[in-house]
């Protein structure tokens, strides 16, 4: 794939994100902050009670890295039990993204992450 190509990706997320909205009956929700810029992030999930993602909707304001980030996640983890996610590494998140992301803009993208973590009381080592 070519760089604009990989752009376009992120564009498409950014402009038409899966999975943007609220949960009703969610239970499992979290809000996160990037320090460094401010932008914010809020995850509700329905988690059935075998512990599977059945449900999942991100709000905020956020870039649109983050903002594709949020939608990425969302349809990539849908349908993932606790246990998968507790091995899901940021690494895969970011191939998941099928972007070149600088370092600069590595806290954008992994805002959604880290916001699902929170959500699921995830610790990473
Ligand atoms: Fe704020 Fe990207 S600039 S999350």
């Amino acid at each position: 794939m070519t760089f604009d190509m990989y752009r376009e990706i992120i564009l498409d997320h950014y402009k038409n994100p899966r999975n943007f909205g609220k949960i009703k009956n969610a239970n499992a929700q979290a809000n996160k902050k990037n320090p460094l810029c401010g932008d914010e992030m809020t995850m509700d999930i329905k988690l059935s009670k075998a512990g599977k993602i059945e449900d999942i909707k991100f709000h905020g304001a956020g870039c649109s890295v983050s903002r594709a980030g949020g939608s990425i996640l969302t349809e990539a983890i849908k349908g993932m039990s606790l246990a998968q996610m507790k091995k899901y590494t940021d690494k895969d998140f970011l191939k998941e993204m099928q972007a070149p992301i600088t370092p600069a803009r590595r806290k954008c993208a992994l805002l959604a992450l880290e916001t699902v973590r929170a959500a699921l009381k995830i610790k990473m080592k």
